[in-house]
């Protein structure tokens, strides 16, 4: 049997067969003295004469001042030289920090490589499968929970390379955490069932702002729409607040799907002043806090203040108060 042996390995043997070689030398040494055992082979340093004091105190303490001098003189310029590039390490330590959870996360966003390519040796979910390279939106199959035999659609997977702008970090990490129940988006954090840790989640999420395209950017994509309500609330909306809408089979427009109903009024009754549903779409409410009349924030409607510009937003909430 041939076994593998590593560098440490190697290493570990060659110390060990240093220190028996030198073991084995001492004992040699020492069982074979040619001097009588007591006898002084030369003076023990208490019994060596030493300088007089003209040598001590003269040139001796000159040699020793002038070695403090030199210290000294060390320290005082180097210590302000480290504490000069002090700042610019601790920034750089910073962004090398950051761009390696960048680079984790960008190995966990893609496919894993053949088995022969040395990167497969790290993590890879693949959520650029659905998301798109880049995270720049995609689509996969998928069987209709209930259904019976099943029924196969093709589900629309949301680019994710603006998500940074739609969502709060935590708010993108309990996503990724439980996924999106009766959606392609299975959870992926341990507390949801899936295989990621939190550190693995926290990477993706750095990786994510890595990939935003800016606000601005996001805006500019939106400007075509202009401030025609219907195709915004089609464009921005209806993926969670249409049943079927993500996979080509729009039922009733603002029906209700992973977002509530927004139909009969609700909107009215929620938010009797418009322009605090003018708020709730642009800014929506951190998770747990209130919103309208009886809202209260789970955390999961993304926001558009930076998607959409604020004409935009009145020209969706107005429509929305017609449904
Ligand atoms: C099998 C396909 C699939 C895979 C793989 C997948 N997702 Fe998703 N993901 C989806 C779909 C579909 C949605 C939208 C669900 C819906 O319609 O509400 C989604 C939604 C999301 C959202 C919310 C975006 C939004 O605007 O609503 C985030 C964030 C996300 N996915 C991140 C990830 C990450 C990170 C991974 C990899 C660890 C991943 N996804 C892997 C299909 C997938
Ligand atoms: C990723 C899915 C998603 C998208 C996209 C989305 N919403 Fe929502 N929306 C929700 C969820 C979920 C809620 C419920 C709030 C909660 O549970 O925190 C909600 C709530 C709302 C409410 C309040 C309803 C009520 O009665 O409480 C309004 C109004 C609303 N969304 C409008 C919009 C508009 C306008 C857009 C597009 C510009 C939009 N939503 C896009 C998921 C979404």
């Amino acid at each position: 049997m041939i076994v593998a042996v590593s560098t440490q390995q190697k290493i570990g043997f060659a110390i060990a067969i240093v220190a028996l070689l030198a073991w084995i030398v001492y004992i040699f040494t020492t069982t074979h003295r040619t001097a009588e055992p007591g006898s002084e082979i030369e003076l023990a340093p208490n019994r060596r004469p030493y300088l007089d004091d003209d040598n001590m105190e003269g040139p001796r303490l000159d040699r020793f001042l002038m070695w403090s001098l030199i210290f000294l003189g060390i320290i005082a310029v180097g210590l302000p030289l480290y504490w000069l590039r002090e700042p610019s390490r601790q920034a750089g330590a910073q962004r090398g920090f950051d761009e390696r959870a960048v680079a984790r996360g960008h190995n966990l966003f893609t496919p894993a490589p053949p088995p022969s390519d040395p990167g497969s040796r790290v993590p890879h979910f693949g959520c650029s499968n659905c998301h798109g390279v880049n995270g720049t939106g995609g689509s996969t199959s998928y069987a209709l929970p209930g259904t019976n035999p099943p029924k196969m659609v093709t589900w629309q997977c949301p680019p994710l390379n603006t998500v940074t702008l739609r969502y709060r970090d935590d708010e993108i990490t309990n996503i990724i955490t439980y996924g999106r129940a009766n959606t392609p988006m299975p959870a992926w954090g341990i507390a949801g069932g899936g295989p990621m840790n939190a550190q693995q989640i926290s990477d993706l999420v750095a990786y994510l702002h890595s990939i935003s395209i800016g606000s601005s950017k996001a805006v500019d994509a939106a400007a075509p729409l202009g401030t025609d309500g219907k195709a915004l609330f089609d464009g921005y909306c209806a993926r969670c607040h249409t049943e079927g809408f993500s996979y080509g089979e729009p039922a009733i427009d603002g029906g209700g799907a992973f977002g509530p109903s927004l139909l009969n009024g609700v909107t009215l009754r929620q938010f009797p002043d418009e322009k605090d549903q003018i708020d709730w779409v642009t800014n929506t409410a951190e998770l747990g806090k209130p919103y309208g009349q009886r809202g209260v924030s789970h955390g999961i409607m993304p926001h558009f203040s930076d998607m959409l510009s604020a004409d935009q937003i009145k020209a969706i909430v107005d429509y929305e108060r017609t449904l």
